[in-house]
Order: structure tokens, then sequence, then C-alpha cells
């Protein structure tokens, strides 16, 4: 039995009184990478800010329906959005490094959380550098500051950040797509290791990106009014290779040209 982490029911979500994703129904399995793919616009980012309630912070974003995250709603009242954020977390398509030292980026996310235990912080940074790929690149240059560090870098900085608070659920949007293909080798190739003691949700805008590291794919597509919809969802080698959808055969053979 493979257990769901996260569940959505008739999610829909709203900028204002536009309407921008309907009726998503799907679930993301544990220790997993699922793949968030479709058109630029259907919603995709949308769709991973609400796993985490990040949409909270946008103005006029609404959301409906439900999400369960281990079989909790998280748009119920008593939810503590703070400590749910550390639970799922996130990494964004550009790196967000702060103006401070590669150590203290990482430790920022301990600091908010308000752990004070300078031995246990230097445990933590370390172990997330580590499971990021990037420890032996910056062991010896710890003080240095972040801004010195390559995009790839940086970008892995982000997800140890991200690790060093230990989270459950990671969520990357198109995390990869400033990156060169070695850069996005390494993160790959860090997310494949992580699947095994994380659940992973991934937007990203390649197809092979997909191909290489996803268990499941997600299908985002507008309909007819340009609302986006997710059209199709299952392993990742049946939705690539073999849809049911014809929106999402032609989306798959268009991108591979
Ligand atoms: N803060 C916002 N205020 C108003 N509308 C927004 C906001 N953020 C996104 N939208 C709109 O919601 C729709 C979905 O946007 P979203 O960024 O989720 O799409 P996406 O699939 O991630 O696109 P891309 O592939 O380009 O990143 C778009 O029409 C966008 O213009
Ligand atoms: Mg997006």
């Amino acid at each position: 039995m493979v257990n769901i982490v996260i569940r959505t029911e008739d999610l829909n979500i709203y900028y204002g009184k536009r309407k921008i994703l309907e009726d998503v129904n799907v679930d993301i399995y544990e220790n997993s990478i699922s793949a968030v793919i479709g058109p630029s616009g259907t919603g995709k980012s949308s769709f991973l800010r609400s796993l985490n309630r990040l949409n909270d912070l946008i103005p006029g974003a609404r959301v409906t329906g439900k999400v369960y995250y281990r079989g909790r709603n998280i748009y119920e009242d008593d939810v503590n959005v703070y400590l749910l954020r550390t639970r799922i977390g996130m990494v964004f398509q550009r790196p967000t490094i702060f103006p401070m030292s590669i150590y203290e980026n990482v430790a920022f996310g301990l600091r908010i959380n308000n752990v004070k235990d300078e031995d246990l912080i230097y445990k933590r940074v370390k172990e997330a550098l580590i499971k990021a790929a990037l420890w032996d690149e910056v062991k010896d240059r710890l003080d240095d500051g972040a801004y010195n560090l390559s995009t790839g870098q940086q970008q892995r900085l982000c997800l140890a950040r991200t690790l060093a608070i230990e989270p459950d659920v990671l969520l990357l949007d198109e995390p990869t797509s400033y990156l060169d293909p070695k850069s996005t080798k390494k993160i790959e190739d860090v997310l494949l290791k992580l699947k095994e003691r994380y659940t992973i949700v991934i937007v990203t805008h390649s197809l092979n990106q997909a191909k290489r590291i996803a268990d499941y794919v997600l299908v985002f597509m507008p309909d007819e009014d340009n609302v986006g919809r997710l059209i199709e969802y299952g392993p990742s080698t049946q939705v690539l290779q073999n849809p049911v959808d014809p929106k999402t055969r032609e989306y798959v053979e268009g991108l591979i040209g």
C-alpha cells in the first residue's frame, strides 16, 4: 500500500473574481516524485502554493475545496500555518538568496523557527548541505557571501535551507529552469535520492525532466473558458507514453517536436 500524503478535493483557485483553476482532485503519494506539467498560465504555480497555503500571502487569492495533508484539511481555521510550512517546504524558480553568508542562508530557516542551540544549528546546516550535494563545494567557505555562488549552487543552497528545517514534503516550482544541464543533473540526482525520505511535487516545463525523475505526472490544461484543469494524472510512463486524453497526447507530442 502506498500512503497518500496530500489529497485535494474539488480544489478551486481564484484571483479576485477570476477562477484560474477548477475542481482539482488528486492524490500525492509518499516517497515519490510527482511532476506538474502543462502550458504557461494554467495554474501550476498557484496549485503548488495552495498545498502549503502560500496563496494566503497573495492579495486577492482565494482557495475553495479541501486539501488534506496526512488526513487533515489544511484550510480549517485552527491550522497552524507556520508549522504547516515547516512540514511542507517550498523552493522557487529563482534562487531566493539572502544577503548573508552561505552558512546563515541555510541556518535562516532554523533561526526564524526559534532554534537557538548553535551546535544543533551547525549539525542541521551541515546535514542539509550534504543532502543538497553542496557541502563539498562550500565547506571551506561557509562564511563567504552566498551571492558569490553560481546560480546552480544558489539553488542547491535554497534546497538546503528548506531541508534544514526537516520537512516532510518538498514543493519545487521549476527549480532548474535557470540552470545549465550540469547543474540541472545535480539537482535531479539530489531529488531522486531525497524521495526515499521525502514526498516531492515539482513543476516543470521540461518533459525530459519529468521522464527522468517523475513517478507520477499531473497535466494541467486550460478549458474552453481558459480556466486551468487537471486533465490527466497517473504513473509517469502511462501519462507520458500512452496518455488517455487527446489534449495530453497533443501537448506531449508537441513538446517532443
Ligand atoms: N497574484 C496574482 N494575481 C492575479 N492573477 C494571478 C496572480 N498570480 C497568477 N495569476 C494568474 O493566474 C493564472 C495562473 O497562474 P500561475 O502562475 O499559477 O500559472 P503557471 O501554470 O504556473 O504558469 P507558468 O508556467 O508561466 O509559470 C494566470 O492567468 C495568472 O495570470
Ligand atoms: Mg508557474
